[in-house]
């Protein structure tokens, strides 16, 4: 199954109800490669789980039929007089990536967020992953001002 052979692909929003389905998806993408995360799946769904209670959550999924292909998990920010999105998480299922699902996943949800006032999506990724590239052809550049700091402790 490929893309091109699946036509109708649905955006709807995330509710509690759709946990599972998420915590599926989001384990079978970062348990594969490249990722190859070893984390249980009790923990990807108690991540997913407090994203999704975070004050101004907006999660997105889309759909081919029943079957859920992609999610992304993000918050709506208001400050300064301008009302961003922020994405903390999104995945396409591991057979559909590199289809365009993700490119039409996200010009979806460009289109819902702008309809509500939405100004801007912020995001912070890895430079070394391929979804940087991803960002990238779909319009993201670097923030000139911005960078992300840590610190061990
Ligand atoms: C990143 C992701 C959401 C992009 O969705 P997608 O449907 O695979 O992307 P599209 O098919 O619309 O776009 C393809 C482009 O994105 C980039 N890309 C990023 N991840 C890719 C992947 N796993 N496979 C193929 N292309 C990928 C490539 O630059 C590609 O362009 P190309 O076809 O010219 O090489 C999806 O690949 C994914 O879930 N990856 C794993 C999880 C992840 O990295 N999430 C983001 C963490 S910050």
């Amino acid at each position: 199954m490929n893309a091109k052979q699946i036509k109708n692909f649905t955006l709807k929003q995330y509710t509690p109800e759709h946990i599972e389905t998420c915590v599926s998806l989001f384990f079978d993408v970062f348990t594969s490669a490249p990722f190859n995360f070893q984390i249980p799946k009790n923990n990807m769904r108690r991540y997913l789980t407090d994203i999704s209670n975070t004050p101004g959550f907006k999660g997105y999924l889309y759909f081919s039929g029943y079957r859920l292909v992609g999610l992304c998990f993000g918050t709506v920010l208001s400050y300064f007089q301008t009302t961003t999105y922020d994405i903390k998480e999104i995945a396409i299922t591991k057979q559909l990536q590199g289809e365009g699902v993700g490119k039409g996943f996200l010009g979806e949800i460009e289109k819902d967020l702008d309809a509500t006032g939405v100004k801007a999506i912020t995001l912070s990724t890895q430079k070394t992953i391929r979804a940087f590239e991803f960002y990238e052809k779909n319009g993201f550049t670097i923030s000139e001002q911005t960078v992300y700091m840590s610190k061990p402790l």
